[in-house]
């Protein structure tokens, strides 16, 4: 692979670095695993994690080389295997997708040329970047729905214990005022995070925590998965017809999956794998429900000292080992308040990392929304079965992960790191 002093005049050492960090990493992160791993479909949900590769490889061709800077594909027969919206996950294990070495090839012919191009367009460099990390969280949906194991032991700072006697049930009260929605215009975010817009919320209530796998334990045992008045229709057809009876990854005899290792459940830890359908039920079975995505986005940053939103809860400064449990480090979640500084202004613990939180609403664009650089980044899901995730998960990378970034999945999807937070009228 081309190295750092490769670059031509003019392209940006910074992002220079960040690229050829986050390849890295992306290497690093499926290194261990043999070939039928890579390429074996582990689930119709998830492309073979080859397939991501190449997709990789493919997006950023496309992007920095041939519209960036006007060069031909490097293999324009690659580009109907590689295009998300003509395959759907579920039926790109008959294509015919490149095989380790090839797709390994690719990725660095691919990187030689687009650094050679020295593609001037700073949004076009962070777009295929976050591209490559954020397809690095969906293999690691795959590797753990696949129970494959994680390329090395969890590096972190020592984490103090999680704060003692947080279930996520807890609320705290963030009174009716104004507030600001989506990312400012100054720095890089998504079509769909723009335009950053005033709104003023009535008074409502959050969790203080995100839902415990304690307090989802308790859901369980109290006939939660029996008890369709807590559930809606439609979530409670899904369920009978999956027959969901737990969060996806946990075991009969309370234990879960993480990776490759089958553990106790560690009821300190913030539950994942839920979809919007089961967190929505345990919201109503405790008279609450999901935050909108204005609540959820004005209690991890609004400062009403400073009437002014935060880039992230704690304040200004990356998500980063300090503050939250991102970056791919510890590949799980931590006890909820370990990390004693990912506090909002509203007092809010943990709305960076570990969990992506559901919230209510589906998916649309804010109120002057300008689909950039192209329709099918969001514009196209607007409007359809989607819900909106908010925060982040332990697998998100840092640059990813601020509070005005929106996921988005279907309801009944269990694959992603998602939890979920409390909410209620006041
Ligand atoms: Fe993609």
């Amino acid at each position: 692979m081309p190295s750092e002093t490769a670059a031509p005049p003019g392209a940006t050492g910074t992002l220079i670095d960040a690229l050829a960090e986050t390849r890295s990493r992306t290497l690093a992160l499926v290194a261990h695993l043999d070939d039928d791993a890579l390429a074996r479909v582990h689930s119709t949900l998830m492309s073979p994690l080859v397939w991501d590769l190449g997709h990789i490889a493919a997006f950023e061709d496309l992007w920095l080389a041939h519209r960036g800077a006007g060069l031909p594909l490097l293999r324009p027969d690659l580009a109907e295997v590689y295009d998300a919206f003509e395959t759907p996950r579920a039926r790109r294990g008959d294509l015919p997708y490149l095989r380790r070495a090839e797709a390994l090839a690719y990725l660095a012919d691919v990187r030689e040329r687009v650094l050679e191009a020295g593609t001037q367009d700073p949004f076009l460099r962070e777009l295929v970047l976050r591209h490559e990390q954020q397809h690095t969280e969906t293999m690691l949906q795959t590797m753990e729905l696949a129970h494959l194991s994680a390329p090395h032991e969890p590096v972190l700072p020592p984490s103090p214990a999680g704060l003692p006697g947080l279930t996520g049930l807890e609320l705290v009260e963030i009174p009716a005022g104004p507030c600001t929605i989506g990312a400012s215009a100054d720095r890089f975010a998504y079509d769909n995070e723009h335009p950053r817009h005033a709104l003023h919320l009535p008074a409502f209530r959050i969790g203080r925590a995100p839902v415990t796998n304690g307090a989802f334990a308790e859901f369980v045992a109290a006939g939660g998965y029996r008890r369709p008045e807590w559930w809606s229709r439609e979530a409670w057809a899904w369920k009978e017809q999956y027959d969901i009876e737990r969060p996806a990854g946990w075991t009969a005899d309370g234990r879960e999956w993480r990776m490759d290792r089958c553990e106790p459940l560690d009821p300190s830890k913030p539950v994942v794998h839920v979809s919007w359908f089961e967190a929505d039920a345990f919201a109503r079975a405790h008279g609450a429900r999901l935050p909108t995505e204005a609540e959820w986005e004005k209690a991890a940053t609004w400062d009403r000292a400073t009437r002014a939103a935060l880039d992230q809860p704690w304040g200004d400064g990356p998500a980063d080992d300090t503050h939250a449990n991102v970056d791919q480090r510890a590949f799980g979640t931590l006890p909820v308040g370990a990390h004693r500084t990912n506090v909002s202004p509203a007092g809010c613990l943990g709305m960076i990392g570990d969990t992506w939180e559901w919230t209510a609403g589906g998916f649309d664009g804010y109120p002057g929304f300008r689909a950039h650089p192209y329709r099918e980044y969001s514009e196209v899901f607007f409007g359809g079965d989607y819900r909106v995730l908010r925060g982040g998960s332990w697998a998100t990378r840092a640059r990813v992960a601020t509070p005005t970034f929106r996921n988005w999945d279907h309801p009944q999807r269990r694959q992603i790191f998602a939890g979920l937070r409390i909410a209620k009228d006041a």
